[in-house]
């Protein structure tokens, strides 16, 4: 019945309910489930896990590529079946759990999971839980709309269960390059020179004795929760055109720029969105994940190609996305997360990273991930593999928070994911701060002038001036450097009335 998916009939013995499959789960194992961004999760074995949980206890340690959808974080931790989880969430259940103490979330840079597993630093993966379009003949398992780290899961597991989704188009078949770098210390270089070079299998190998479960599903990906642009993300994206065009005048690069990463979320994608009104011509995008903007500027032509290892769509993108695949399969390359946000392959090519910050500071650091310091949001993600190795790095975010009582700029970030010496461009709808070849006391008053919400700027200048007074490379007054966020906790805003 399924043998387009299936073509190797051996397997067919193999198909099983979900809840079959749950079975295959014991007590504190490590599991490894395919899924970033909302694109090419798992759908049934979530589901199946939390009711396998109500009959014994089932504690796990939850490996994924980066984040689920279908709430299917949020029902595994509400029933506790996740006890561990990385490398990144974006789940409000999930969340609060985390930020409880109830789940130990290990936040980590996105390319380095596959690493720290093939090393030995993690403990292995016991079950890899795959979302195929298909099982080749000899045994391949086509991934859908991502890769992340499934290759890697599939390597390591004993045991392999493979959702084959229906829903999933058959033409997705060859958008994956699956390419697996060998064990340290006898590894080569990653002969990956352009954005656009292929040098993998369009399936993930795997011996069919080690697949103990085969089964069926046919509910689509969650759209993407991104907000359409607005007027602030239109003024960031202006601000960032502006000074990419700069950069072009000045020669240090052509009009097809450097290959581009964009960041998740809203901001992100509307200041992607923004280039649409560009000059640039011929761009390519390296990057991790591909929202909305990415497949309109596939579709002007200003974008002639893009890589990254998931794609994660709004209904209406997806819906026309996967009515026109061979259009798109020339163009787009999904390749497993540790390649799309691998170091030497950033550096080589030169991306022009644009990340988002809740937070930055007068000098620089930047704070993607702790709301207040402390409280997880979602994790730092491939920013962070982005922001140290590109060419250019560029934080963006709105000026202020939550109808104006937060700032987003403030004296000291009260949790610093990318610090000054990862950031060279930070940008706000007010303006745009090059901090390139600038020392800390340089940074601070530009940052101010050009990012601040002009209702914060005062309250800035008066700190710099008292911290400048202290002297330093890096000037503070450190008893007051956190007081704008305690003052947003005692009083509900960080403005000094
Ligand atoms: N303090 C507290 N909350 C803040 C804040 C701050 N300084 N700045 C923003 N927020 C809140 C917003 O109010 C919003 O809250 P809401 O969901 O209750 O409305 C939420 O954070 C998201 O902010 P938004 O302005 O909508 O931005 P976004 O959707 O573009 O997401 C990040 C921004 C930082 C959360 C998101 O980009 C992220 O998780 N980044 C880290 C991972 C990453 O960069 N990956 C990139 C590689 S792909």
């Amino acid at each position: 019945m399924y043998e387009d998916r299936i073509r190797r009939s051996a397997l067919m013995n193999k198909l099983m309910s979900a809840e079959q499959a749950a079975l295959l789960f014991k007590d504190g194992m490590t599991v490894g489930m395919s899924g970033f961004t909302r694109a090419g999760d798992a759908k049934a074995l979530p589901a199946a896990l939390v009711e396998r949980a109500r009959q014994s206890p089932l504690h796990l340690t939850l490996l994924t590529g980066a984040s689920l959808g279908n709430d299917s974080d949020g029902l595994m931790a509400n029933a506790g079946v996740v006890a561990r989880r990385m490398p990144f969430q974006a789940d409000a259940a999930l969340r609060r759990k985390i930020n409880s103490g109830e789940v130990m979330f290990i936040d980590q840079h996105l390319s380095e999971t596959a690493e720290q597993l093939r090393s030995g630093d993690l403990k292995a993966v016991d079950i890899a839980v795959i979302e195929a379009v298909a099982i080749t003949p000899d045994g391949g398992i086509i991934p859908t709309m991502s890769v992340g780290n499934t290759a890697n899961f599939v390597q390591q597991a004993d045991k392999v269960i493979v959702e084959i989704n229906l829903s999933a188009p058959l033409a997705l078949e060859g958008f994956h390059d699956i390419y697996v770098p060998g064990n340290r210390p006898h590894r080569g270089a990653i002969p990956l020179l352009t954005p656009w070079q292929r040098m993998g299998w369009t399936s993930i190998p795997v011996h069919p004795d080690r697949i103990a479960a085969v089964v069926i599903t046919d509910s689509p990906d969650s759209p993407s929760n991104a907000l359409p642009p607005d007027e602030e993300t239109d003024a960031i994206a202006r601000h960032v055109i502006r000074f990419l065009e700069g950069e072009v005048k000045a020669g240090r690069m052509d009009p097809s720029l450097r290959p581009l990463q964009a960041g998740i979320g809203t901001i992100a994608n509307a200041v992607l969105h923004g280039l649409i009104d560009s000059p640039f011509r011929d761009m390519t995008m390296y990057s991790e994940v591909l929202q909305d903007s990415a497949i309109e500027l596939l579709d002007s032509g200003q974008l002639s190609m893009a890589s990254a290892s998931s794609i994660t769509l709004s209904a209406a993108m997806h819906e026309k996305f996967i009515h026109n695949l061979e259009k798109y399969r020339e163009r787009i390359v999904l390749r497993p997360q540790e390649i799309s946000n691998h170091p030497e392959v950033v550096r080589r090519l030169g991306i022009i990273a644009l990340n988002t910050a809740l937070e930055f500071d007068i000098y620089g650091n930047v704070n993607s991930t702790h709301v207040g310091g402390t409280h997880m949001m979602n994790g730092i993600g491939g920013s962070g593999d982005f922001a140290r190795n590109g060419q250019l790095s560029i934080f963006v975010s709105k000026s202020v928070a939550k109808d104006g009582a937060i700032s987003s700029v403030v004296p000291f970030a009260a949790h610093v994911d990318h610090t000054e010496h990862d950031v060279d461009v930070l940008v706000t709808e007010h303006g745009l701060a090059d901090l390139r070849g600038l020392a800390p006391r340089e940074r601070a008053p530009l940052i101010i002038e050009n990012c601040a919400h002009p209702d914060y700027r005062p309250q800035l200048r008066t700190y710099l001036e008292e911290a400048l007074q202290g002297g330093g490379q890096t000037p503070h007054v450190l008893e007051k450097a956190l007081s704008w966020h305690a003052r947003y906790k005692r009083e509900g805003s960080m403005l000094v009335k």
